[in-house]
């Protein structure tokens, strides 16, 4: 018995009571906005739909929802994406303007279009025929974010290899013959990716997932990062469970971690091991990069890795299922 004990207690990851769900950063109101959805016998598409949704209002961190991450131009777009496990059908957009419900709108693109991407101003616009307000996303601090940014000669930004030289001036810039490959020296900041990604697992083992974020802070106007992106920002798959990620999606969103994250799984590894497993993948060409991802599959099991770096050497994370019926903060360590 005190054998089985310890067993239990050194498990690598931890275990809910279905259904559950399980959100990137300590999101609590939109873990609870999703959980009392399936509390009250909702499905688990409308449970991420209204989590995620609730961030987008609340701009958790501000890095979800409007008024954050201004572009060059200092216009704030959104990308998300829902993916149901049982039909593989997705449902995203990204570089989407003027509308705060991105996660809405990705909904609205798995629910009424055969599509499953749809972005920038026609995004927005097949937003508004369906009914959404069209809105000005700019905020006081998202103009004043920007504002900074132009007086401090557009630094940091994604720019390289072009004229004059990005490390010191704002553009317009034009391509620098690229004698020598110079490799970027961009600042990390861990605060300018916080999406939200999460998985909703039903009673039965059903999975769905989704993701909102405002992107990156001075990206290049038309950028789109990985939350949007299916197998990168999320994937969800019934027969094996599902993944989110969270962090610097230029990078992240190049090796599929959410994907890599579930198929492995499916080959019977744990969910912490899978988690570590995509961010060992990452890392081993990208050893600083900022990111996190988490990982559930169909019987409960939970987890999540993150890459080790100054400032960031624990990743939270929320969960809620019904022996705990309220959020609960959980953390694991980097490597
Ligand atoms: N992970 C959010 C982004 O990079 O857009």
């Amino acid at each position: 018995m005190t054998t089985f004990l310890v067993y239990i207690l050194m498990l690598p990851f931890g275990h809910a009571t279905l259904p559950f769900v399980i959100n990137t950063w300590p999101f609590k109101d939109a873990t609870s906005a999703a959980w009392s959805v399936l509390q009250a016998g909702g499905s688990i598409l409308d449970a991420v739909e209204q989590g995620c949704s609730r961030c987008e209002v609340d701009q958790c961190d501000g890095s979800v929802g409007f008024g954050g991450s201004p572009d060059e131009n200092g216009e704030t777009t959104l990308d998300a994406m829902i993916m149901n496990g049982d039909t593989m059908e997705v449902g995203a957009v990204a570089d989407l303007r003027r509308i705060k419900n991105a996660i809405g709108v990705a909904r609205a693109v798995m629910q009424h279009t055969e599509h499953t991407f749809l972005v920038g101003e026609s995004a927005s616009v097949f937003a508004e025929n369906m009914g959404f307000t069209a809105e000005d996303l700019t905020t006081n601090k998202s103009l004043s974010i920007f504002t900074q940014w132009l007086k401090d000669n557009c630094q940091p930004n994604y720019r390289k290899n072009v004229l004059p030289d990005p490390s010191k001036n704002c553009g317009p810039y034009k391509p620098r013959a690229m004698l020598k490959q110079r490799k970027s020296e961009r600042q990390i900041d861990i605060h300018a990716h916080d999406t939200i990604g999460m998985i909703a697992i039903g009673q039965d083992g059903h999975v769905a997932a989704g993701t909102s974020t405002n992107g990156a802070n001075h990206k290049i106007p038309g950028r789109v990062g990985d939350s949007s992106v299916a197998g990168a920002g999320a994937y969800a798959d019934s027969t094996a469970g599902g993944a989110a990620a969270t962090g610097d999606g230029d990078v992240m969103m190049r090796f599929l971690p959410s994907f890599l994250a579930v198929e492995l799984m499916r080959t019977g590894a744990d969910p912490s091991s899978a988690c570590k497993t995509a961010i060992s993948r990452i890392k081993r060409y990208y050893p600083e990069f900022f990111g996190a991802v988490i990982c559930a599959n169909t019987t409960g099991h939970y987890g999540a890795a993150c890459n080790k770096l100054p400032g960031f050497s624990k990743f939270s994370f929320m969960v809620s299922d019904s022996p705990s019926n309220v959020p609960l903060l959980k953390s694991v360590d980097c490597f």
